[in-house]
């Protein structure tokens, strides 16, 4: 039984949805737990991955998070004490991830965590407190890199729990590159190819508290001074944004090509639009951690908004930088980064190991025999 909750999940839980149904023996059920239910948040991945329709959405919504993990609590015990499923496989950091593992230990089935041992040391992070659970009451975890085998071990998670798999976002990347190039969303803005930037927000640490939001969109705006920076917005800034007032941002129509620099706004891009427009940008600004993964599997440089990382190895292997939170330091870094795209130099980079596009077999390869040997004792 494989969980989706928020929209991260769905561009990781496409490849393995794929590669299970390759095994004859595996029988894979998908549920959403509708954390994110708008049309541009959720239902778009699942078309543009190619994802069949879940099973069972148990249609969460939204809410505090003490009530959306609860509810989910609720209504996936539900499901499983119905279904009694083998195995439960989560992925990544949201409440759903937690919320659905809960429930799987509890009632003694086995769980996978993929993309475990991921910490940012940050426990102000919901998302901190949902990887450090998830891991501890997990019984196969897979990490995409080399620090979260490190983490585990230190944490004392037996060995043989623990399978390096490589990153699994990476396998959707490698599937859609292709397609995202030539996106409906790229070719309608008409952007020179290096030539604009793009920005991403949503943390509650920087967009919950209106000063910090208004203050990072001000150093935005004058890296805008240099280039257009496009700004997909997520619903919660987007609600920030309305209710703190703040007008100096362009939106963009969804028509016309975009003329002048400055912050240009616009919905929610969808999957194959967002790849597409980081794919040509000259730098990204972000707080998002698949974000720092993508860009760094591109190439692009990213300059990441906050004061630390889950995923470091974006920065040891990638083009991530972590600017902090400071609004100065943004300048400076987007000032540097733009001085050397000017002189036409590729950032240099490499690609973490096993960032190759083959995750998912990985992954598919060590359930399948855990489930076997399992159902044989
Ligand atoms: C969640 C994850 C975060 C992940 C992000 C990806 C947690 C704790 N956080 O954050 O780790 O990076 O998803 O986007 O699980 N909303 C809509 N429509 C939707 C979904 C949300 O309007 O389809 C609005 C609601 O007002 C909601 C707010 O966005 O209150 C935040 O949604 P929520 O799922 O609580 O957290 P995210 O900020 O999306």
């Amino acid at each position: 039984m494989n969980i989706v909750g928020a929209r991260p999940n769905m561009v990781k839980m496409a490849p393995l949805m794929r590669a299970m149904k390759q095994i004859p023996e595996l029988d894979p059920v998908l549920v959403h737990t509708g954390q994110h239910y708008d049309y541009l948040m959720s239902q778009v991945f699942f078309e543009q991955l190619g994802m069949p329709a879940p099973n069972y959405n148990l249609e969460v919504g939204s809410g505090s998070q003490h009530d959306q993990t609860a509810e989910t609590i609720k209504r996936f015990g539900e499901v499983v004490q119905k279904d009694r499923p083998d195995m439960v496989v989560v992925v990544g950091d949201v409440n759903s991830t937690i919320a659905c593992s809960l429930v799987a230990a509890k009632e003694r089935i086995s769980l996978a965590h993929v993309e475990a041992g991921l910490r940012s040391g940050d426990r102000t992070m919901p998302e901190e407190i949902n990887r450090l659970l998830t891991d501890s009451i997990s019984d196969l975890l897979f990490t995409t890199e080399e620090s979260g085998n490190a983490n585990l071990r230190r944490e004392g998670v037996p060995a043989k729990k623990v399978f390096f798999v490589g990153n699994i976002m990476i396998d959707s990347l490698v599937q859609s590159i292709k397609t995202a190039r030539e996106s409906e969303l790229a070719a309608k803005l008409a952007l020179q190819r290096r030539g604009y930037g793009v920005l991403t927000l949503h943390r509650p640490a920087n967009v919950d508290d209106v000063d910090k939001l208004r203050a990072v969109l001000s150093a935005v705006s004058e890296i805008a001074r240099e280039l257009p920076v496009l700004f997909p917005v997520h619903p919660r800034t987007q609600a920030r944004i309305a209710a703190a007032g703040i007008e100096d941002m362009q939106s963009w129509d969804g028509k016309h090509t975009i003329q002048g620099k400055g912050i240009w706004m616009m919905g929610p891009a969808s999957y194959l639009d967002f790849l597409g427009i980081v794919d040509g940008a000259a730098l990204v600004i972000t707080d998002s951690g698949g974000i720092q993964e993508e860009s760094t599997f591109m190439g692009v440089p990213c300059l990441t908004f906050r004061d630390n990382t889950e995923r470091p190895a974006t920065i040891e292997y990638g083009t991530n930088i972590l600017v902090g939170t400071d609004p100065a330091a943004l300048l400076y870094h987007a000032a540097e980064v733009l001085r050397q795209v000017k002189s036409g130099r590729e950032s240099s980079h490499k690609i973490p190991p096993l960032w190759d596009g083959h995750a998912a077999e990985r992954i598919v390869g060590h359930l399948h025999h855990y489930l076997h040997e399992h159902s044989e004792s």
